[in-house]
Protein backbone atom coordinates (compact mmCIF):
# COMPACT_ATOMS: atom_id res chain seq x y z
CA UNK A 1 0.00 0.00 0.00
CA UNK A 2 2.56 2.64 -1.12
CA UNK A 3 0.03 5.24 -1.71
CA UNK A 4 -1.49 4.70 1.60
CA UNK A 5 -3.29 8.42 2.80
CA UNK A 6 -1.97 9.86 -0.14
CA UNK A 7 -4.89 11.81 -1.76
CA UNK A 8 -5.02 12.57 -5.39
CA UNK A 9 -6.99 14.57 -7.42
CA UNK A 10 -8.08 12.92 -10.83
CA UNK A 11 -8.91 15.57 -13.13
CA UNK A 12 -10.28 13.44 -16.37
CA UNK A 13 -10.68 15.34 -19.90
CA UNK A 14 -12.20 14.76 -23.09
CA UNK A 15 -10.28 11.84 -24.59
CA UNK A 16 -11.06 8.72 -25.91
CA UNK A 17 -8.13 7.47 -23.36
CA UNK A 18 -10.99 8.38 -20.76
CA UNK A 19 -11.71 4.70 -20.67
CA UNK A 20 -8.48 3.71 -19.10
CA UNK A 21 -9.34 6.23 -16.62
CA UNK A 22 -11.91 4.08 -14.44
CA UNK A 23 -8.89 1.84 -14.27
CA UNK A 24 -6.15 4.19 -12.69
CA UNK A 25 -9.13 4.89 -10.25
CA UNK A 26 -9.16 1.37 -9.07
CA UNK A 27 -5.27 0.81 -9.56
CA UNK A 28 -4.50 4.47 -7.22
CA UNK A 29 -7.17 3.23 -4.64
CA UNK A 30 -5.65 -0.56 -4.58
CA UNK A 31 -2.23 0.98 -2.95
CA UNK A 32 -4.20 2.81 -0.11
CA UNK A 33 -4.99 6.39 -2.31
CA UNK A 34 -7.93 8.72 -1.42
CA UNK A 35 -8.73 9.34 -4.88
CA UNK A 36 -11.73 11.93 -5.90
CA UNK A 37 -12.44 12.71 -9.53
CA UNK A 38 -13.07 15.86 -11.44
CA UNK A 39 -14.36 15.71 -14.97
CA UNK A 40 -14.11 18.42 -17.64
CA UNK A 41 -17.45 18.49 -19.46
CA UNK A 42 -16.52 17.32 -22.68
CA UNK A 43 -15.40 13.95 -20.72
CA UNK A 44 -18.86 13.50 -19.75
CA UNK A 45 -19.04 12.79 -23.63
CA UNK A 46 -16.34 9.55 -23.64
CA UNK A 47 -17.24 8.40 -19.83
CA UNK A 48 -20.13 8.34 -17.27
CA UNK A 49 -19.54 10.12 -14.00
CA UNK A 50 -21.02 7.46 -12.02
CA UNK A 51 -18.75 4.77 -13.20
CA UNK A 52 -16.12 6.98 -11.14
CA UNK A 53 -18.84 7.43 -8.44
CA UNK A 54 -18.76 4.25 -7.80
CA UNK A 55 -14.98 3.52 -8.02
CA UNK A 56 -13.48 6.39 -6.53
CA UNK A 57 -16.24 6.11 -3.09
CA UNK A 58 -17.09 10.15 -3.87
CA UNK A 59 -19.52 12.23 -5.85
CA UNK A 60 -17.67 13.56 -9.06
CA UNK A 61 -17.17 17.48 -8.91
CA UNK A 62 -18.15 18.57 -12.59
CA UNK A 63 -19.00 22.11 -12.43
CA UNK A 64 -17.30 25.20 -11.53
CA UNK A 65 -20.90 26.79 -10.23
CA UNK A 66 -22.49 24.03 -8.16
CA UNK A 67 -23.90 25.56 -5.27
CA UNK A 68 -24.27 22.18 -3.58
CA UNK A 69 -20.43 21.71 -3.79
CA UNK A 70 -19.59 24.97 -2.74
CA UNK A 71 -21.39 24.24 0.40
CA UNK A 72 -19.80 20.88 1.02
CA UNK A 73 -16.09 20.69 -0.77
CA UNK A 74 -16.14 23.79 -2.79
CA UNK A 75 -12.80 24.21 -5.66
CA UNK A 76 -10.63 25.60 -3.19
CA UNK A 77 -11.08 22.58 -1.22
CA UNK A 78 -10.58 20.65 -3.06
CA UNK A 79 -7.81 22.43 -4.47
CA UNK A 80 -6.15 22.80 -1.08
CA UNK A 81 -7.13 18.82 -0.05
CA UNK A 82 -4.84 17.26 -2.83
CA UNK A 83 -1.46 16.36 -1.80
CA UNK A 84 -1.09 15.32 -5.97
CA UNK A 85 -3.30 16.35 -8.59
CA UNK A 86 -2.83 14.31 -11.93
CA UNK A 87 -4.61 14.97 -15.52
CA UNK A 88 -5.52 12.01 -17.03
CA UNK A 89 -6.11 11.95 -19.95
CA UNK A 90 -4.79 15.36 -20.74
CA UNK A 91 -6.05 16.81 -23.93
CA UNK A 92 -4.22 19.39 -26.26
CA UNK A 93 -6.48 21.86 -25.38
CA UNK A 94 -6.52 21.48 -21.43
CA UNK A 95 -2.90 21.75 -22.17
CA UNK A 96 -3.33 24.91 -24.30
CA UNK A 97 -5.84 26.19 -21.60
CA UNK A 98 -3.84 25.28 -18.62
CA UNK A 99 -0.25 27.08 -19.90
CA UNK A 100 -2.50 30.45 -20.47
CA UNK A 101 -3.75 30.08 -17.08
CA UNK A 102 -7.50 29.79 -17.50
CA UNK A 103 -10.18 29.25 -14.99
CA UNK A 104 -12.81 28.48 -17.27
CA UNK A 105 -14.55 25.18 -15.73
CA UNK A 106 -13.75 23.44 -12.29
CA UNK A 107 -10.70 21.77 -13.77
CA UNK A 108 -8.62 24.35 -15.22
CA UNK A 109 -9.56 26.00 -12.00
CA UNK A 110 -8.83 23.71 -9.73
CA UNK A 111 -4.91 23.86 -11.15
CA UNK A 112 -4.46 27.07 -11.39
CA UNK A 113 -6.06 27.34 -7.45
CA UNK A 114 -4.03 24.65 -6.02
CA UNK A 115 -0.47 24.59 -4.14
CA UNK A 116 -0.24 20.71 -5.13
CA UNK A 117 1.98 19.44 -7.45
CA UNK A 118 0.28 18.38 -10.84
CA UNK A 119 1.18 16.12 -12.95
CA UNK A 120 0.10 15.82 -16.90
CA UNK A 121 -0.82 12.68 -18.60
CA UNK A 122 -1.28 14.19 -22.08
CA UNK A 123 -3.07 11.58 -24.78
CA UNK A 124 -4.12 12.68 -28.28
CA UNK A 125 -3.64 12.02 -31.61
CA UNK A 126 0.40 11.93 -32.91
CA UNK A 127 -0.50 15.13 -35.06
CA UNK A 128 -1.73 17.03 -32.88
CA UNK A 129 1.16 16.23 -30.22
CA UNK A 130 3.65 17.46 -32.42
CA UNK A 131 1.81 20.66 -33.79
CA UNK A 132 4.39 23.15 -32.53
CA UNK A 133 2.16 25.08 -30.29
CA UNK A 134 0.97 22.12 -27.96
CA UNK A 135 4.50 21.36 -27.74
CA UNK A 136 5.67 24.29 -26.69
CA UNK A 137 2.85 24.35 -24.27
CA UNK A 138 4.20 20.99 -22.94
CA UNK A 139 7.66 22.45 -22.43
CA UNK A 140 6.30 25.90 -20.70
CA UNK A 141 4.74 23.49 -18.14
CA UNK A 142 7.27 21.34 -17.95
CA UNK A 143 9.75 24.14 -17.06
CA UNK A 144 7.02 25.97 -14.29
CA UNK A 145 7.75 22.15 -12.79
CA UNK A 146 4.41 20.56 -13.44
CA UNK A 147 5.23 17.27 -14.21
CA UNK A 148 4.83 15.51 -17.88
CA UNK A 149 3.99 11.65 -17.73
CA UNK A 150 4.53 10.42 -20.72
CA UNK A 151 2.91 10.03 -23.34
CA UNK A 152 4.16 7.04 -24.75
CA UNK A 153 4.61 6.21 -28.36
CA UNK A 154 2.57 3.48 -30.35
CA UNK A 155 -0.75 2.55 -31.70
CA UNK A 156 -3.40 4.89 -31.69
CA UNK A 157 -7.36 5.05 -31.49
CA UNK A 158 -7.57 6.98 -34.66
CA UNK A 159 -5.83 4.08 -36.11
CA UNK A 160 -2.40 5.84 -36.39
CA UNK A 161 0.94 5.13 -35.16
CA UNK A 162 2.90 7.79 -33.10
CA UNK A 163 3.45 9.41 -30.19
CA UNK A 164 0.31 10.72 -28.18
CA UNK A 165 -0.94 7.25 -26.29
CA UNK A 166 -1.52 7.99 -22.63
CA UNK A 167 0.95 6.11 -20.29
CA UNK A 168 -0.70 2.69 -18.83
CA UNK A 169 -3.00 3.06 -15.51
CA UNK A 170 -0.10 1.46 -13.38
CA UNK A 171 2.86 3.02 -15.27
CA UNK A 172 0.98 6.32 -13.79
CA UNK A 173 0.49 4.74 -10.58
CA UNK A 174 4.35 3.87 -10.21
CA UNK A 175 5.11 7.59 -10.94
CA UNK A 176 2.65 8.89 -8.40
CA UNK A 177 4.57 6.07 -5.91
CA UNK A 178 8.62 7.40 -7.42
CA UNK A 179 6.55 11.18 -6.93
CA UNK A 180 5.44 11.03 -3.52
CA UNK A 181 7.87 9.10 -1.88
CA UNK A 182 8.89 9.96 1.36
CA UNK A 183 11.74 12.59 2.63
CA UNK A 184 14.07 9.04 3.36
CA UNK A 185 13.78 8.40 -0.03
CA UNK A 186 14.45 11.88 -1.80
CA UNK A 187 18.39 12.61 0.16
CA UNK A 188 19.27 15.06 -2.26
CA UNK A 189 16.22 16.76 -0.73
CA UNK A 190 17.44 20.94 -0.25
CA UNK A 191 20.57 20.47 -2.62
CA UNK A 192 21.24 22.01 -5.89
CA UNK A 193 22.80 20.04 -8.15
CA UNK A 194 24.77 21.39 -12.07
CA UNK A 195 25.90 19.18 -13.97
CA UNK A 196 27.40 19.18 -17.75
CA UNK A 197 26.45 16.89 -20.52
CA UNK A 198 27.49 15.95 -23.79
CA UNK A 199 30.04 16.85 -26.40
CA UNK A 200 31.52 20.16 -27.29
CA UNK A 201 31.70 21.49 -30.80
CA UNK A 202 34.64 23.41 -31.50
CA UNK A 203 34.30 25.38 -34.21
CA UNK A 204 36.98 25.83 -36.82
CA UNK A 205 35.00 27.84 -39.43
CA UNK A 206 31.63 29.00 -39.92
CA UNK A 207 30.47 25.92 -41.24
CA UNK A 208 33.32 23.27 -39.64
CA UNK A 209 33.65 21.50 -36.20
CA UNK A 210 35.21 19.52 -34.35
CA UNK A 211 33.53 17.26 -31.84
CA UNK A 212 32.48 13.71 -30.52
CA UNK A 213 30.59 11.30 -29.77
CA UNK A 214 29.07 11.72 -26.34
CA UNK A 215 25.26 11.09 -26.64
CA UNK A 216 24.57 12.99 -23.31
CA UNK A 217 22.53 9.70 -22.41
CA UNK A 218 24.15 9.62 -19.04
CA UNK A 219 24.35 12.97 -17.75
CA UNK A 220 20.48 13.39 -18.88
CA UNK A 221 19.75 10.44 -16.91
CA UNK A 222 21.87 11.77 -13.92
CA UNK A 223 19.40 14.71 -14.47
CA UNK A 224 16.02 12.95 -14.15
CA UNK A 225 17.49 10.32 -11.41
CA UNK A 226 18.48 13.88 -9.55
CA UNK A 227 15.29 15.31 -9.48
CA UNK A 228 13.67 12.29 -8.50
CA UNK A 229 16.07 12.17 -5.39
CA UNK A 230 14.73 16.07 -4.49
CA UNK A 231 17.30 17.53 -6.26
CA UNK A 232 16.83 21.10 -7.61
CA UNK A 233 18.62 20.55 -10.95
CA UNK A 234 20.61 22.85 -13.66
CA UNK A 235 21.69 21.01 -16.75
CA UNK A 236 24.71 22.59 -18.89
CA UNK A 237 24.42 20.62 -22.02
CA UNK A 238 26.70 20.15 -25.35
CA UNK A 239 24.31 19.60 -28.78
CA UNK A 240 22.49 16.64 -27.87
CA UNK A 241 19.45 15.38 -29.38
CA UNK A 242 17.61 14.43 -26.07
CA UNK A 243 14.66 15.68 -24.28
CA UNK A 244 14.51 17.95 -21.28
CA UNK A 245 13.88 15.91 -18.21
CA UNK A 246 11.08 17.15 -16.46
CA UNK A 247 11.95 20.16 -13.57
CA UNK A 248 15.63 20.64 -14.99
CA UNK A 249 16.54 23.63 -16.01
CA UNK A 250 18.63 23.39 -19.10
CA UNK A 251 20.99 25.64 -20.39
CA UNK A 252 22.12 24.93 -23.98
CA UNK A 253 25.80 25.69 -24.89
CA UNK A 254 28.19 24.79 -28.47
CA UNK A 255 31.82 25.21 -27.40
CA UNK A 256 33.71 24.22 -24.32
CA UNK A 257 33.95 28.20 -23.59
CA UNK A 258 30.42 28.73 -23.48
CA UNK A 259 30.25 25.89 -21.31
CA UNK A 260 32.27 26.67 -18.70
CA UNK A 261 31.05 30.60 -19.04
CA UNK A 262 27.27 29.03 -17.71
CA UNK A 263 28.69 26.96 -15.26
CA UNK A 264 30.96 29.61 -13.43
CA UNK A 265 27.89 32.31 -13.88
CA UNK A 266 26.10 29.80 -11.45
CA UNK A 267 28.47 27.53 -9.64
CA UNK A 268 28.40 29.68 -6.21
CA UNK A 269 25.27 28.38 -4.97
CA UNK A 270 25.29 24.77 -5.48
CA UNK A 271 26.18 21.98 -3.18
CA UNK A 272 27.05 19.46 -5.99
CA UNK A 273 28.51 19.43 -9.32
CA UNK A 274 28.97 16.52 -11.77
CA UNK A 275 31.55 17.11 -15.26
CA UNK A 276 30.10 14.31 -17.25
CA UNK A 277 30.51 16.52 -20.40
CA UNK A 278 32.62 14.96 -22.93
CA UNK A 279 34.91 18.65 -23.26
CA UNK A 280 36.70 18.85 -26.04
CA UNK A 281 40.39 19.07 -25.20
CA UNK A 282 41.58 21.47 -27.22
CA UNK A 283 40.32 24.24 -29.44
CA UNK A 284 40.68 25.94 -32.80
CA UNK A 285 43.47 28.44 -31.62
CA UNK A 286 42.41 30.79 -34.67
CA UNK A 287 38.75 30.37 -35.90
CA UNK A 288 38.55 31.25 -39.54
CA UNK A 289 35.97 34.33 -40.67
CA UNK A 290 34.66 32.85 -43.51
CA UNK A 291 34.70 29.45 -44.83
CA UNK A 292 38.20 27.60 -45.56
CA UNK A 293 38.82 27.02 -49.20
CA UNK A 294 40.02 23.49 -50.52
CA UNK A 295 42.99 25.21 -51.84
CA UNK A 296 46.11 22.74 -51.17
CA UNK A 297 45.99 19.06 -51.01
CA UNK A 298 47.16 19.22 -46.96
CA UNK A 299 46.10 21.60 -44.41
CA UNK A 300 47.45 21.80 -40.72
CA UNK A 301 44.64 23.15 -37.60
CA UNK A 302 46.48 24.58 -34.82
CA UNK A 303 45.17 23.85 -31.33
CA UNK A 304 45.35 24.84 -28.09
CA UNK A 305 44.08 23.34 -24.95
CA UNK A 306 40.44 24.29 -23.77
CA UNK A 307 39.80 24.63 -20.03
CA UNK A 308 39.56 22.08 -17.80
CA UNK A 309 35.51 22.99 -16.53
CA UNK A 310 35.66 20.24 -13.75
CA UNK A 311 39.38 21.02 -12.55
CA UNK A 312 38.20 24.95 -12.69
CA UNK A 313 35.18 24.34 -10.70
CA UNK A 314 37.16 22.11 -8.10
CA UNK A 315 39.75 25.06 -7.92
CA UNK A 316 37.52 27.12 -6.34
CA UNK A 317 37.12 28.11 -2.34
CA UNK A 318 34.09 26.87 -1.10
CA UNK A 319 33.63 24.29 -4.43
CA UNK A 320 31.02 22.11 -4.46
CA UNK A 321 31.38 18.76 -3.48
CA UNK A 322 33.02 18.21 -7.29
CA UNK A 323 32.55 14.63 -9.34
CA UNK A 324 34.47 13.63 -12.33
CA UNK A 325 33.58 10.96 -15.12
CA UNK A 326 36.83 8.98 -16.44
CA UNK A 327 36.57 7.27 -19.67
CA UNK A 328 39.64 4.96 -19.39
CA UNK A 329 40.55 1.83 -22.04
CA UNK A 330 43.51 0.88 -20.00
CA UNK A 331 45.01 1.49 -16.44
CA UNK A 332 41.57 2.48 -14.84
CA UNK A 333 42.34 2.23 -11.09
CA UNK A 334 45.18 4.24 -11.40
CA UNK A 335 44.40 6.76 -13.77
CA UNK A 336 41.17 7.27 -12.13
CA UNK A 337 42.46 7.65 -8.92
CA UNK A 338 45.31 10.16 -10.45
CA UNK A 339 42.65 11.84 -11.84
CA UNK A 340 40.96 12.82 -8.74
CA UNK A 341 44.15 14.16 -6.61
CA UNK A 342 45.55 15.71 -9.94
CA UNK A 343 41.83 17.61 -10.25
CA UNK A 344 41.45 17.96 -6.60
CA UNK A 345 37.63 15.69 -6.83
CA UNK A 346 35.44 14.80 -3.66
CA UNK A 347 34.60 11.54 -6.39
CA UNK A 348 35.20 9.86 -9.89
CA UNK A 349 33.64 7.92 -11.72
CA UNK A 350 35.27 5.87 -13.99
CA UNK A 351 34.43 3.53 -17.35
CA UNK A 352 36.13 1.32 -19.07
CA UNK A 353 35.40 2.36 -22.78
CA UNK A 354 37.13 -0.62 -24.09
CA UNK A 355 33.92 -2.99 -23.37
CA UNK A 356 31.20 -3.41 -26.35
CA UNK A 357 28.59 -1.92 -25.30
CA UNK A 358 29.17 0.18 -22.15
CA UNK A 359 30.19 3.55 -22.74
CA UNK A 360 29.78 6.10 -24.91
CA UNK A 361 26.52 6.08 -26.65
CA UNK A 362 25.55 2.84 -25.35
CA UNK A 363 22.19 2.43 -23.13
CA UNK A 364 23.94 0.28 -20.60
CA UNK A 365 27.33 1.51 -18.96
CA UNK A 366 29.15 -0.01 -15.41
CA UNK A 367 31.19 2.80 -13.56
CA UNK A 368 34.24 2.36 -10.85
CA UNK A 369 33.61 4.83 -8.13
CA UNK A 370 36.49 6.21 -6.15
CA UNK A 371 36.69 8.54 -3.60
CA UNK A 372 39.93 9.07 -1.14
CA UNK A 373 39.09 6.34 1.00
CA UNK A 374 37.25 4.04 -0.87
CA UNK A 375 36.07 3.11 -4.12
CA UNK A 376 32.91 1.06 -5.05
CA UNK A 377 32.09 -0.97 -8.45
CA UNK A 378 28.51 -0.54 -9.87
CA UNK A 379 27.78 -3.26 -12.41
CA UNK A 380 26.52 -3.26 -15.46
CA UNK A 381 22.76 -1.89 -15.98
CA UNK A 382 21.39 0.57 -17.90
CA UNK A 383 21.95 4.23 -17.63
CA UNK A 384 18.96 5.31 -15.47
CA UNK A 385 19.76 2.58 -12.91
CA UNK A 386 23.28 3.18 -12.57
CA UNK A 387 22.39 7.53 -12.75
CA UNK A 388 20.64 6.45 -9.08
CA UNK A 389 22.92 4.32 -7.72
CA UNK A 390 26.10 7.15 -8.10
CA UNK A 391 23.52 9.84 -6.66
CA UNK A 392 23.18 7.59 -3.88
CA UNK A 393 26.68 7.16 -3.13
CA UNK A 394 27.14 10.96 -3.55
CA UNK A 395 24.51 11.63 -1.01
CA UNK A 396 26.28 8.94 1.02
CA UNK A 397 29.60 10.16 1.47
CA UNK A 398 28.76 14.20 1.08
CA UNK A 399 27.16 13.59 4.53
CA UNK A 400 30.67 11.84 5.84
O1 LIG B 1 41.01 14.63 -18.07
P1 LIG B 1 39.82 13.94 -18.61
O2 LIG B 1 39.28 14.60 -19.89
O3 LIG B 1 39.91 12.47 -18.75
O4 LIG B 1 38.71 14.19 -17.46
C1 LIG B 1 37.40 13.83 -17.63
C2 LIG B 1 36.55 14.61 -16.68
O5 LIG B 1 36.88 16.00 -16.74
C3 LIG B 1 35.09 14.55 -17.03
O6 LIG B 1 34.37 14.65 -15.82
C4 LIG B 1 34.88 15.79 -17.90
O7 LIG B 1 33.53 16.24 -17.85
C5 LIG B 1 35.83 16.78 -17.26
N1 LIG B 1 36.44 17.73 -18.21
C6 LIG B 1 36.10 19.07 -18.16
N2 LIG B 1 36.70 19.97 -18.99
C7 LIG B 1 37.64 19.55 -19.87
C8 LIG B 1 38.01 18.20 -19.94
C9 LIG B 1 37.38 17.31 -19.09
O8 LIG B 1 35.22 19.44 -17.35
N3 LIG B 1 38.20 20.44 -20.68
Amino acid sequence: MTLANKKILLGICGGIAAYKSADLVRKLKEQGADVRVVMSQSAKEFITPLTLQALSGYPVAESLLDPTAEAAMGHIELARWADLVIIAPATANFIARLRAGMADELITTLCVATESSIAICPAMNQQMYQYPATKENIAVLAQRGHQMWGPDSGSQACGEIGPGRMLEPLDIVARAQDFLAGDEQKPLKGKKLMLTAGPTREAIDPVRYISNHSSGKMGFALAEAAVKLGAEVTLVSGPVNLPTPTSVTRIDVISAEDMLQRVLNDIESQDIFIGCAAVADYKIEQIAKEKIKKNDENMQLALTRNPDILATVAKRNNKPFTVGFAAETNNLVEYARSKLERKNLDMIAANDVSVAGQGFNADDNALHVFWSEGSQHLPTTNKKALAKQLLLLIAERMNK
